[in-house]
């Protein structure tokens, strides 16, 4: 008798073509991710358009290469899951309709999947549990969570503005440096001084965020030096920002776990690739003595195996998708 559950899930929220095969909702068979981000750096961001035609280029040979790199056929997989929501409404429909199609074919139930939900359940690959409070921060979200059981979250904290991922890219963008700009501050931060410039940041007494005053504050530096022709430190404006943006993730986490009475802390989504933020974490978590789960860079960043883990547990609660199931590109966090 077969007691393991496979299932094969789909992730096309934004520009990563994904595909994993996870078994028991704890390991990762696959995980294949074709970025498109070559593509959408001359422009400057991510084109909607230009995403949901590459995914559709792309989407059958990623299933394939998932199916061979975890050694199995259509015929071992239990079940389907796919994100659907939130992201690019198209880019979406691209990997909805293909995962739709293949549960329908292969006659296995589908699992939709929320995407932030996906983030969250990166750490449970890390082998975190229940209860925890989980900070995710993505180009889209930044999001404090306590989460109770595998589907059961509450939301603390949200950003009032922009995401923290969308400040790094909009300051990025401001100091001429490709998109996806996180990963360029972090690395120019590495060579700058943290302390170099005070930008302001607004620190309300709430787990609410808004990174929308330090990117302008940032924009407005550097007009005022360029207006004045004074030279731009940018290693140092990488820092100093970067510090800025790490010091108030961090601070606004440790309020929710002392509010909330909780010693665990996952964490998940593109921005905690930034190494600033990951040493600051595993330093304040020794020091007060909470539990981390820090995803390798690879669940941070947006992949199909988180979405695999999250269909799994939706899967084991009974929840089953039919296929009348619609891309939701603005839902939340349930
Ligand atoms: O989770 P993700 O891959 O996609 C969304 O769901 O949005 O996150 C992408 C975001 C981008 O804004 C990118 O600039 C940011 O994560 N990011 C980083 C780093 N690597 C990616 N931000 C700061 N430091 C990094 N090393
Ligand atoms: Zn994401």
């Amino acid at each position: 008798m077969k007691n393991d559950l496979i299932t094969l899930a789909i992730e096309t929220s934004c520009d990563e073509t994904a595909c994993a095969v996870v078994k028991n909702g704890e390991e990762i068979l696959s995980n294949v991710i074709h970025t498109q981000i070559d593509i959408h750096k001359v422009y400057g961001g991510v084109v909607p358009e230009i995403a949901s035609r590459n995914h559709l280029l792309k989407i059958s040979s990623v299933v394939d290469r998932a199916l061979s790199d975890a050694g199995v056929t259509f015929s071992d997989i239990d079940f389907i899951s796919a994100t659907m929501g939130p992201g690019l409404v198209g880019a979406l429909l691209i990997g909805l309709s293909y995962a739709k199609s293949l549960a329908y074919s292969l006659d296995i139930p589908l699992v939709g999947v929320n995407h932030l939900m996906g983030h969250i359940s990166a750490s449970f690959i890390q082998g975190a549990k229940p209860p925890f409070i989980c900070l995710t921060a993505s180009g889209g979200h930044t999001n404090i969570t306590r989460v109770d059981n595998y589907n059961k979250y509450t939301l603390l904290g949200k950003t009032l503005d922009d995401a923290a991922g969308e400040a790094f890219d909009k300051v990025a963008r401001s100091l001429g440096l490709e998109y996806p700009g996180g990963a360029k501050i972090d690395e120019k931060a590495k060579s700058g001084d943290v302390n170099a410039i005070t930008f302001p940041i607004a620190m309300e007494n709430n787990l609410d965020f808004s990174f929308s005053g330090v990117k302008s504050a940032v924009l407005n530096y550097l007009n005022s030096k360029k207006m004045k022709d004074e030279k731009i430190n940018i290693n140092d404006v990488c820092a100093s920002f970067n510090r800025c943006i790490v010091d108030t993730l961090i601070n606004k986490t440790f309020n929710a776990l002392r509010q909330e009475k909780m010693e665990v802390l996952c964490v998940g989504g593109g921005v905690m690739c930034n190494d600033m933020l990951r040493d600051e974490l595993k330093k304040r978590c020794e020091k007060e003595k909470v539990k981390l789960y820090l995803p390798d860079k690879i669940y941070c960043t947006d992949n199909a195996a988180m979405i695999g883990v999250c269909g799994y547990y939706n899967y084991i609660k009974g929840i089953r998708d039919d296929l009348t199931l619609n891309a939701n590109p603005g839902i939340n966090l349930i």
